[in-house]
């Protein structure tokens, strides 16, 4: 269906934003992407988060171009050829082999046009979901079927997690060339129908230090990181894959709390200091302590990337309680109608007791809005055509 004889082939596709729960950072070969270690991550709904990307090849176009959201973008990014390289690889593989006759031709041009169904500049991990999506589409394009999470490792590491959905884990491998450091599915999607995930959008700002360059100097620098991968991950893997299974969400949520802190203590210990953690952070996560100390278990879970966005895990039953404490805690400043997002989230009154033990100090306009989502699919083929972002003619 992908080859044309003549005019242009397309295809689109669709791929998932993804949170770790046991983080990634820090690599042991930059160029390759290889991880110092494994990393376990749940992937969210498409329907609330999302790229689409649309891969096309014909032997009209004269050179490789690519737009991210409407904006012609560089096509010779470094790790958007690495992407390209290894996804024509594969395909020239499969040729070689005499499986595929009809398949497109590799000395093809192509288009490429990305775009998210989520503003870019709120931090929402964006690379994952648009590396995972580039080799989605690309892969669909040149017909392979093969797994491509080792492809999508060489746009962004993260992005490797998004090419599954439910729970995945990066495995980190052992070998030098990377072959088997790869992603795959710990578990689906429905496995844990009542879990449910809360991004608080808090700033639009650009995070201070990019993932890449600062994993980097953590690398260099931080004793920490280095006693982090190899004793305590091996061990939290272990037991997170454990709570997952068991849909423990007392463990489950301990556990993400802790690894999101260690990640962050090994930016504090990196020098100079790396530091993605706000005073709002800090707030939100003293808040998620008393709301938990307040029930007398762990009712809620945050958890923070590179950046000021909280994620906040919960059971289905605590997600409106919770949601109206953030609404008292962070009193939206204008958008009060559109300050939850995503899923439909009901009413819940507060007791007088859970607001004098749990709101204290409101902080007026410091949540933006908060996204109500649950864990998702992996990247789907789009097969309508009218859902394609390049017309007929090859452009956006
Ligand atoms: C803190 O995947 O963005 O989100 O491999 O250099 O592209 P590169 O880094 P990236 O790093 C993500 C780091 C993290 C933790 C995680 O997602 O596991």
């Amino acid at each position: 269906a992908m080859a044309a004889e003549r005019g242009v082939a397309m295809a689109t596709c669709t791929a998932p934003v993804n949170i770790a729960v046991i983080k990634y950072w820090g690599k042991r070969d930059t160029d390759l992407i290889l991880p110092i270690n494994s990393s376990l991550s749940v992937t969210l709904h498409q329907d609330q988060l999302k790229t689409t990307t649309t891969a096309a090849a014909s032997r009209d176009f004269t050179e490789d171009r690519l737009w991210l959201n409407g904006k012609e973008a560089d096509v010779g990014h470094p790790r958007v050829q690495a992407c390209l390289r290894e996804v024509r690889r594969l395909a020239r593989k499969r040729r070689g082999s005499g499986e595929d006759t009809a398949a497109l031709s590799l000395s093809y041009k192509i288009h490429i046009a990305s775009e998210n169904n989520f503003p870019t500049a709120a931090g929402l991990a964006s690379s994952a979901a648009g590396y995972a999506c580039l080799v989605s589409a690309l892969a669909r394009l040149y017909g392979l079927e093969e797994e491509l999470s080792e492809v999508a490792r060489r746009g962004s590491g993260s992005a490797c997690r998004s090419m599954f959905g439910g729970f995945v884990q990066w495995q980190r491998g052992e070998r030098p060339d990377g072959t088997d450091s790869l992603a795959f599915q710990v578990a689906p999607e429905m496995h844990w129908p009542e879990l449910r995930v809360l991004v608080l959008v808090v700033s639009g700002e650009k995070k201070p230090v990019g993932s890449t360059a600062g994993m980097q100097t953590s690398v260099e620098t931080s004793p920490l990181l280095k006693h982090r991968a190899e004793v305590v991950v091996p061990e939290r893997l272990a037991q997170m894959m454990r709570h997952i299974r068991d849909r423990d969400f007392e463990g489950f949520g301990q556990l993400a709390m802790r690894d999101s802190n260690q990640f962050h203590a090994t930016c504090l210990d990196t020098f100079p200091p790396i530091f993605y953690l706000t005073d709002l952070s800090r707030q939100i996560i003293a808040l998620a302590h008393r709301y938990n100390a307040h029930h007398g278990h762990t009712k809620v879970a945050y958890t923070f990337d590179a950046g000021p966005n909280a994620v906040i895990f919960a059971l289905a039953d605590t997600v409106a309680e919770f949601v109206e404490v953030v609404r008292r805690s962070f009193p939206p400043a204008t958008n009060g109608d559109q300050f939850v997002r995503g899923l439909p989230v009901g009413s819940a009154a507060l007791s007088q007791e859970l607001m004098a033990a749990v709101v204290t100090e409101p902080v007026p306009g410091a949540v933006q809005y908060i996204l109500h989502t649950k864990p998702g699919p992996g990247p789907q083929l789009v097969d309508d055509p009218s859902q394609h972002l390049l017309g007929a003619d090859g452009l956006p």
